[in-house]
């Protein structure tokens, strides 16, 4: 179980420059009391915002992440950004394989592999976002879809490197205004997968690589998704664009989590 509760949104494309900055500095007012030694709380605004961003955070109390990266540090790749100007910027976290990577712009595993070496080569965290289709669910093979994906995702990666390494297991069918939330015993279920099959890769030390839910996480369903004991964070869309509902969901689970240790 990892020690502290993780907290992110991805603002996808939503969010002006303007737009991120109000909501940062609203984040940071709403939540200033809250110890980061138990909350990391991460936002990965869009790739024109992170500049802005970064100015408007106080210290760590919010760590600033991208939505994608290349896996090159430079060369002949019009439309990429490069981990030499995430790091520029002065990103922490690095966001790869999401949902709508994977499947609006067809990304593969290999590929996020690829970017996850790269990421932690540049001592940046690596979210690597992984999860089934519905029709993988339907055919009953998530589990081997999860372990896939991890297993290719975190190909090459040290035991050294985990402690940078935080997995988000986002059902795709769970995902966005059409999606429908996982039950929380299922995203536990899934959660345990993952957890297993960590095990199986990098023994002990997997028991601390964060893993996070996401897909319509609400404030409805967030304490009862913590609560869960291979639950460590959630990683949120929709429910968190408005910084006031953003903290409210943290201030709900923030008791949930503590209970759990
Ligand atoms: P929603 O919470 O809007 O379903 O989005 C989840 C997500 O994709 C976070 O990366």
């Amino acid at each position: 179980m990892a020690e502290k509760l993780y907290i992110g949104t991805n603002t996808k494309m939503y969010k002006t420059i303007a737009e991120t900055v109000r909501f940062l500095e609203k984040l940071g007012q709403n939540t200033a009391d809250i110890p980061r030694q138990e909350l990391v709380l991460f936002v990965i605004p869009s790739f024109t915002a992170l500049e802005r961003a970064k100015g408007v955070i106080k210290g760590e109390s919010i760590l600033l992440g991208a939505q994608n990266m290349c896996w090159e540090d430079q060369g002949q790749f019009t439309g990429e950004v490069s981990p030499l100007m995430l790091k520029e910027v002065g990103v922490q976290i690095v966001e790869i394989g999401h949902s709508e990577r994977r499947h609006v712009f067809g990304e593969d595993d290999e590929t996020e592999n690829k970017k996850v070496l790269t990421a932690l080569r540049h001592g940046f965290t690596a979210l690597l976002c992984i999860g089934e289709t519905a029709q993988q669910k339907e055919y009953g093979i998530a589990d081997e879809v999860l372990r896939t994906q991890l297993k290719i995702g975190l190909h090459g990666v040290t035991e050294n490197l985990l402690p940078r390494c935080m997995i988000a297991y986002e059902p795709v069918w769970a995902i966005g205004a059409s999606g429908t939330p996982a039950s929380r015993e299922y995203a536990e279920e899934k959660h345990t997968v993952i957890r297993d099959t960590l095990k199986e890769l990098y023994g002990g030390a997997a028991a601390m690589v964060p893993l996070l839910y996401g897909g319509s996480v609400n404030n409805a369903n967030a304490v009862e998704l913590i609560e869960m004991n291979n639950i460590d964070g959630l990683f949120i869309g929709r429910s968190a664009w408005d910084a006031d509902n953003f903290t409210a969901i943290i201030r709900d689970v923030l008791p949930a989590f503590r209970q759990k240790h």
